[in-house]
C-alpha cells in the first residue's frame, strides 16, 4: 500500500512537473487547467496523508507558504557583474574595434534582449535547486530561495541527465505586463497605493516575507547564462540553449550576429518590436559568443570586456494637456486622468495619461495648457513626467484640485497618511455603488458569473439593486422586463445568485469590500474570528492581534462595522442564507486553542509538513512569527533545528516544544 502511495506521489509530481513545462516554458499545454488542478489536489491530498513522502522539490511546494523574516545575505561563488551600457551606435562601432583589435581573428556575437526585471542566479546540485540569490550589490546578495520556488518557469528538478553534476544559471526574474496590470487593477479595487512599473513590482513580490503571497503573484524567470566546470559546449549560444531541455526558459529572440552591421539590425527590430512583448526590456545586451574569446579579453574591474549593453531611449513624446478629469473608484478614491492632445508614442495613439493624485500634480506644477512629457513602460495607461516649461503659455491655469466628488458632489476628504483624495458617500455615490457591486459578484468573491458590470449598471438605473443584499432580491418578472433579458439569461442569473450562497465565509468577507481588506487578509480573518459577528465585535486590540494586520487596515474595519447602513446589509445577507460563519467542515480543522500565543517553526517534522504547520497554528487562533524574540510563545522544534536558534531560544527563555507537544496542544 505504502509503496504504491509513494509510486502515485512520484508519478503524480513528475507529470505536474511535465504540465507546468509545457505551460510556462513550451507555452504549449497539452490539459486543460481544471484537468491540472485535479491532478496537484490529487498530489496534495496524499502527500497531506503521508508526510513522509514529501520532497522539497515536489511541485505542490510552488504555492509557498513559508515565511522568511529576514532574507540571509550570502557571498556569490562567482561575482555577478554589472554591463558597460551605451546609448549610441557610435559607442558600438568603439566596442567592436576593440574587440576586433583584441582577438585579431573572427568572431560572432550573440544579442539578447535585455529584460528589465530583477538579475538571479540560481544554483543547481545534482539536478536540484538548492539556492537562488539576489544580485545584491554584485559580491553577495539575498538568499531568495523560498520565494523563487514559487516561479513555475523556474525548475525545481531539472529534465534529463546531462546536466552538469552542479553549475550556476544566471537569468532576470521579471512580472509580465498583464500581470503586472492586473495587481494594480486589484490594489486600486482595495485601496492599496499602485505599483509604479512591472521592475519595481518584481523587485518588490521578491523580497515579501510571505512565500504564497509571492506565488499568487506569477513572477516569471528568462534565463541568460550558465557557468559550471563541464559544459556541453564551449558557446555561449549553445549552452544556454541546452538549458531549455533541462527545463529553464530561455528567450526565443536570441540570435547570433555575424557581424557589428547585423547587430544594429537586430537593435533597430526590437527598439519598435519591444512595444508588442508581453514584458519590458529596457535595451539589447551584445556577448561574444565564444568562451575562449571571452577569456582572452578577460574583465575590467566592474565589467566584461566581451559583452556591452545597448540602452533603448525612454519612448517619450511631449504634448499638450488640455483638461483633468477626475474619476471615481469602487472605494470612492479619487484618479485624476490628464486629457492630451493625441500624439503618437510607442506605436499607439496616446490620448489620456495618469496623474496619480494632488501630490503628483503639485511636484510636477503642471498646468491646463502645458507642453507635457509623456513616458510609456508596462502600464495600460501611461504617465505625465515632467513639463515643459519653456513653452509655458501665459494663459496656461494653475490646477486647483477638486473639492467634491464629480459624480455626487460630496465634498471629498483626504486622510493624513494616504495619498489619494476619497468621496465618503459610499452608498450614495453611483460609480462607488457599482463598482462594489462588481467586486461583490467577481470571481473571487460570490463569483456570479452571469452578473457583469453592464448587467449591474441596467439593474441599478432602473433602481432594482442599491447595494450586494439587493441582488438577492431581484424577482424574475422585474429582470424580464429589462432590456435584452430573455427568460433563458435571466433563469441563468437567477441560478448563479443561488449558487452564491454556498460560497464560503472567507469569500464573503472578501467580497463585501471593506477597504484595504484583499483576499489573503480576508481569509485570516475569516479563520481567527470564524464568523462575522466576532469579527463585528473585535476591538482594535483583538484585530491586531491577527497576524499581518496593521493599524490602517485595523480601523477600516471598526469604521466598516460602526456603519448602520452595512449592518442593515449583512443582516440581509444573513436572511438569504449566505455564509457568515465558517462552515462545520472548516471548524473542525480550527479552533481558537492558540490565540494569543506566537510560534517560531524550525527544522523538519515527520507528521506535518511545515506549511502545514503553519497553517495548523493560524487555523487554531495562533501567530507565525520569523524569528525568535523575548515575546515568542513558542519554538515548535523538528529534525535539524539550527543550533544558534537552540541557543537563542534557551538565552531568552522561550520553550522549546515537539510536533508531537503541539498536536496535544491543539487537541
Ligand atoms: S548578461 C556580466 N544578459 O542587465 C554581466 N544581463 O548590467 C552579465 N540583464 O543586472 C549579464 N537581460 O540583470 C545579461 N540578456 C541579458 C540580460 C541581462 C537583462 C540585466 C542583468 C544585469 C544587467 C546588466
Amino acid at each position: 500500500m505504502s509503496e504504491s502511495v509513494k509510486n502515485r506521489i512520484e508519478e503524480l509530481s513528475k507529470q505536474i512537473e511535465e504540465h507546468n513545462y509545457k505551460y510556462y516554458v513550451m507555452a504549449q499545454p497539452t490539459i486543460s487547467d481544471f484537468e491540472f488542478d485535479k491532478l496537484l489536489e490529487e498530489l496534495i491530498k496524499l502527500e497531506k496523508e503521508h508526510p513522509e513522502y514529501l520532497s522539497p522539490e515536489s511541485p505542490s511546494q510552488r504555492v509557498g507558504g513559508q515565511i522568511t523574516k529576514e532574507f540571509k545575505t550570502v557571498k556569490h561563488k562567482y561575482p555577478m557583474l554589472s554591463l558597460g551600457n551605451t546609448y549610441s551606435e557610435a559607442d558600438l562601432t568603439d566596442f567592436d574595434d576593440r574587440i576586433k583589435k583584441a582577438l585579431n581573428t573572427g568572431y560572432e556575437y550573440v544579442c539578447e534582449l535585455k529584460y528589465d526585471g530583477v538579475a538571479i542566479g540560481l544554483t543547481y546540485k545534482d539536478g536540484v535547486l538548492v539556492q537562488a540569490i539576489t544580485r545584491g550589490d554584485g559580491e553577495k546578495g539575498d538568499d531568495v530561495t523560498t520565494n523563487v520556488k514559487t516561479i513555475k518557469s523556474i525548475p525545481l528538478k531539472l529534465r534529463g541527465h546531462d546536466y552538469p553534476k552542479e553549475f550556476e544559471i544566471r537569468g532576470e526574474i521579471f512580472m509580465s505586463r498583464k500581470v503586472f496590470n492586473e495587481l494594480n487593477k486589484e490594489r486600486e479595487e482595495i485601496a492599496e497605493p499602485l505599483l509604479a512599473n512591472p521592475r519595481n513590482a518584481a523587485a518588490g513580490t521578491l523580497k515579501m516575507q510571505d512565500s504564497s503571497i509571492v506565488a499568487k503573484r506569477n513572477l516569471d524567470c528568462f534565463l541568460y547564462s550558465i557557468s559550471a566546470e563541464d559544459l556541453p559546449y564551449q558557446t555561449h549560444f549553445e549552452n544556454v540553449k541546452a538549458t531549455k531541455k533541462w527545463g529553464f526558459k530561455i528567450s526565443e529572440f536570441m540570435e547570433k550576429a555575424a557581424s557589428i552591421q547585423d547587430v544594429f539590425k537586430y537593435i533597430d527590430k526590437w527598439d519598435t518590436e519591444r512595444n508588442n512583448l508581453e514584458f519590458d526590456i529596457d535595451g539589447v545586451v551584445i556577448k561574444i559568443n565564444s568562451f575562449e574569446q571571452q577569456r582572452i579579453l578577460g574583465f575590467t574591474a566592474k565589467s566584461p570586456r566581451w559583452a556591452i549593453a545597448y540602452k533603448f531611449k525612454t519612448q517619450r513624446v511631449s504634448t499638450i494637456l488640455e483638461s483633468i478629469a477626475y474619476q471615481v473608484g469602487r472605494t470612492g478614491a479619487i484618479t485624476p486622468v490628464a486629457n492630451l492632445k493625441p500624439v503618437l508614442l510607442a506605436g499607439t495613439t496616446v490620448k489620456r495619461a495618469s496623474l496619480h493624485n494632488a501630490d503628483i500634480i503639485e511636484k510636477l506644477d503642471v498646468r491646463i495648457g502645458d507642453t507635457v512629457f509623456v513616458e510609456k513602460g508596462g502600464e495600460i495607461i501611461p504617465k505625465i513626467i515632467g513639463v515643459d516649461e519653456s513653452k509655458r503659455p501665459e494663459d496656461a491655469k494653475k490646477v486647483s484640485y477638486i473639492t467634491h466628488c464629480p459624480e455626487c458632489g460630496t465634498e471629498l476628504i483626504r486622510n493624513v497618511d494616504e495619498a489619494n483624495h476619497y468621496c465618503p458617500n459610499e452608498l450614495g455615490c453611483p460609480p462607488q455603488v457599482k463598482g462594489k457591486m462588481e467586486h461583490f459578484v467577481g470571481r473571487r468573491a460570490l463569483d456570479i458569473d452571469s452578473l457583469g458590470a453592464e448587467t449591474i449598471a441596467q439593474l441599478y438605473d432602473a433602481g432594482l439593486i442599491k447595494n450586494c443584499a439587493d441582488i438577492y432580491e431581484l424577482k424574475k418578472e422585474d429582470l424580464l422586463k429589462i432590456e435584452r433579458m430573455a427568460e433563458k439569461s435571466v433563469n441563468n442569473l437567477l441560478a448563479g445568485i443561488e449558487a452564491s450562497k454556498k460560497v464560503p465565509f472567507e469569500r464573503v468577507l472578501y467580497g463585501i469590500g471593506i477597504r484595504h481588506i484583499g483576499e489573503t487578509t480576508a481569509k485570516k480573518l475569516a479563520y481567527y474570528f470564524k464568523s462575522i459577528d466576532a469579527l463585528k465585535n473585535a476591538t482594535l486590540e483583538q484585530l491586531l492581534e491577527v497576524g499581518d494586520i496593521g493599524e490602517r487596515t485595523a480601523k477600516a474595519i471598526l469604521d466598516y462595522f460602526a456603519d448602520k447602513h452595512t449592518a442593515e446589509i449583512i443582516e440581509k445577507l444573513r436572511s438569504h442564507g449566505l455564509q457568515l460563519e465558517l462552515s462545520e467542515e472548516q471548524l473542525i480543522h480550527s479552533s481558537d486553542k492558540l490565540k494569543g500565543l506566537s510560534f517560531v517553526v524550525s527544522g523538519v517534522f515527520s507528521k506535518f509538513s511545515r506549511d502545514d504547520l503553519k497553517k495548523a497554528i493560524e487555523q487554531n487562533g495562533g501567530k507565525n512569527v520569523g524569528s525568535i524574540s523575548a515575546k515568542t510563545s513558542f519554538v515548535i522544534a523538528g529534525e535539524n533545528m539550527g543550533p544558534e536558534k537552540h541557543k537563542k531560544a534557551e538565552k531568552l527563555g522561550v520553550p522549546i516544544i515537539s510536533e508531537d507537544d503541539f498536536i496535544k496542544m491543539i487537541n
